[in-house]
C-alpha cells in the first residue's frame, strides 16, 4: 500500500512514520508514504494557500487552486483508490472502514485546516471524507496519522503475529478482554486465578465473558 499525504505541516509526520509498527511496515516494504507540503503549490510568492471566505466571516479558507495542482501532479504517477479529506463532518472512522481501506493499493489524504477547504474541493476532487471522532481538531494531520496507523497495521505481514490484528477490539464487534503479565501479585493487586490455572478452555471462556461484559459496558 502507498499513501500520499497532502499537508501544510509535513514535519508533524516525521516521527509518526519513523517509529514502531509504521516504521516496520516501511522497512519491510509493505507500505510506503510520501508527505507533500501543500505550500510548494502556492500560487503566490508568500507560500500562502489560504484566503478570506467569500461573503465574509471569521477564518481563512484553503484555496482550491494549490490543492487541485497538487493532486493533479500526484495523479501523474499514481492512480488513487480513494482521495480522502479529513473533516469533523466526514464519515466516522470505524474498524470496518479501516478493514475496507486496508484492501486498497493507493490512498491520498488531504489534511484540512483553518475553516476548511473551498467547498469545490469536496465536490470535485475528493472521493471520501473521514472524521476520526465527533470533536474538532485544530487540523487534519492527527486524523491522517490515525487513519494511516489504523489501516497499515492491518496489512498482511505488518504485525508480527497476524492473529493479533484479528483479535483486536472491534475486529469481531467485541472489545478485547483484560490482559495481565508478570508479576502475578503486585502490591497485593492480583492477576485473576483463572489465568494462572493452565486450563485453556476455562481461560478462553473467561476471556469471552469479559469481552462481552466490556462490550456491554461501552455501549450502555
Ligand atoms: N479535522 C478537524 N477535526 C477532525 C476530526 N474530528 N476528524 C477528522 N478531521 C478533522
Amino acid at each position: 500500500m502507498h499513501i500520499d499525504i497532502i499537508t501544510l505541516f509535513p514535519s508533524m509526520f516525521t516521527e509518526i512514520f519513523a517509529q514502531s509498527i509504521l516504521h516496520r511496515a516501511i522497512d519491510k516494504k509493505l507500505f510506503s508514504v510520501n508527505v507533500v507540503n501543500l505550500r510548494t503549490y502556492a500560487t503566490n510568492n508568500y507560500g500562502s494557500v489560504d484566503d478570506y471566505a467569500y461573503g465574509g466571516g471569521a477564518g481563512m479558507v484553503m484555496q482550491i487552486e494549490p490543492i487541485d495542482n497538487c493532486i493533479k501532479d500526484l495523479k501523474k504517477t499514481r492512480s488513487y483508490d480513494e482521495i480522502i479529506y479529513t473533516a469533523p463532518d466526514g464519515q466516522l472512522m470505524t474498524q470496518s472502514l479501516c478493514n475496507a481501506l486496508s484492501l486498497k493499493e493507493n490512498l491520498c489524504i488531504l489534511c484540512g485546516h483553518y475553516k476548511g477547504v473551498d467547498e469545490r474541493v469536496r465536490e470535485h476532487l475528493i472521493t471520501m471524507e473521514i472524521s476520526i471522532g465527533e470533536y474538532v481538531l485544530s487540523g487534519g494531520e492527527l486524523a491522517a496519522a490515525v487513519i494511516a496507523d489504523s489501516v497499515v497495521r492491518l496489512l498482511p505481514g505488518v504485525l508480527g503475529d497476524e492473529q493479533s490484528a484479528l483479535s483486536d477490539s472491534f475486529q469481531d464487534g467485541l472489545i478485547s478482554p483484560p490482559v495481565y503479565s508478570r508479576p502475578a501479585d503486585y502490591k497485593g493487586w492480583k492477576v485473576p486465578d483463572i489465568l494462572l490455572s493452565g486450563n485453556q478452555k476455562a481461560i478462553d471462556d473467561w476471556r469471552m465473558e469479559q469481552s462481552i461484559e466490556r462490550t456491554k459496558n461501552i455501549t450502555k
